[in-house]
């Protein structure tokens, strides 16, 4: 799956996963829902830092449920990829190694979920509130509740944010694009962008792509900047370029097993605090790629471009196409449902 199969980044990627591997099966032993004496042990696997809007948004999470369950149900939280990666996790998940998860939105194509990879098409989205009309509606939950075919139970949506794109130069136009190589996550419809604009993308875990750039296997990448603070992507890539061109958000999923395990009394608890994370996730969001920017600015590493209203528009035109070209993929059906809960905010 991973485009450097014989690298020396995929040979440590193995060990990576390796260990994980008996991290995972060391866990497997520990029986559902066993904790403590007569209580619940709810363990969340996460790929980034806690400082971003998802990781404060799961340590939210934990502290309500904790409290309000007076402590018989315990969150545990591993975050930054300390026990599974991108491509190992929604496994993990559904084997029992883990309870909850909080991948990105762009993750659950390549499990046979492409409706979700709509959130990636490039300027679909005005704003957040646009993006809250999809998630926080009817049409959100239908998708959460698609998840019950692959074991999986959907329980809500924490936000990021826009997308900015970085590279060792700025990329503002179409042509600055053209030949380099941009690590993208394992969504079509991010490759299909990537490729509209001349770019080459190309497939890496999140946790591998600091490293990835820093070797310069790849030369650029996209994420809000919260993550690419976070994973410290200022030292490896000196520019940045404010596009804002997609959104990037998370489906925060339970095995199902564990979900069924539980009493009436406890899934109320379990969904009450998830809702009141997810509100949480929102003001974070902002709040969190704010101050990235703020350090960033003060880090003074990397040059920080914003794109002339000509050349968004000029970006705009290019991926255009990747809307019809991924349609059919997405489904045309959620496409027309999507339209319609958009129009009139879809850009345009
Ligand atoms: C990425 O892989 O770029 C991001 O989705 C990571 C995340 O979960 O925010």
């Amino acid at each position: 799956m991973f485009a450097f199969a014989s690298s020396p980044l995929a040979a440590h990627a193995d060990r990576r996963q390796w260990l994980r591997g008996l991290a995972g099966a060391a866990l497997l032993a520990t029986p559902v829902k066993a904790a403590t004496d007569g209580g619940v042990l709810l363990r969340v696997s996460h790929v980034v830092a806690q400082e971003t809007p998802k990781g404060l948004a799961t340590s939210r999470f934990k502290a309500l449920l904790e409290q309000r369950s007076g402590g018989r149900i315990q969150v545990r939280i591993y975050p930054d990829s300390q026990l599974y990666s991108d491509h190992d996790e929604i496994q993990a998940l559904q084997l029992g190694a883990v309870e909850m998860l909080a991948p990105s939105l762009s993750k659950f194509g390549r499990i046979g979920f492409p409706e979700f990879e709509l959130f990636d098409l490039p300027f679909l989205f005005t704003d957040v509130a646009a993006v809250r009309r999809i998630t926080q509606g009817p049409l959100g939950q239908r998708m959460l509740g698609r998840l019950s075919r692959q074991g999986i139970v959907g329980l809500g949506y924490f936000d990021n944010g826009f997308k900015q794109m970085s590279a060792n130069q700025p990329l503002l136009e179409p042509t600055d694009f053209v030949g380099l190589r941009m690590r993208v996550q394992a969504s079509r419809v991010i490759a299909a962008q990537m490729r509209a604009l001349g770019a080459q993308p190309v497939t890496l875990a999140f946790s591998e792509t600091r490293r990835a750039l820093a070797a310069g296997v790849v030369d650029g990448t996209e994420n809000p900047i919260s993550n690419f603070w976070t994973q410290r992507m200022h030292e490896v890539q000196t520019d940045l370029s404010l596009t804002a061109h997609g959104y990037l958000g998370y489906a925060v999923v339970l095995n199902q097993r564990f979900w069924l395990s539980l009493s009436a009394r406890d899934q109320a608890l379990v969904s009450q605090a998830l809702r009141d994370a997810v509100v949480f996730s929102h003001q974070m969001a902002d709040i969190q790629n704010q101050q990235a920017l703020d350090a960033l600015r003060e880090a003074g590493t990397t040059r920080i471009h914003i794109p002339s209203p000509a050349q968004r528009q000029r970006l705009r035109q290019a991926v255009e196409p990747v809307h019809q070209a991924l349609s059919l993929r997405i489904g045309a059906q959620w496409m027309t449902e999507v339209n319609a809960t958009l129009t009139p905010s879809i850009s345009g």
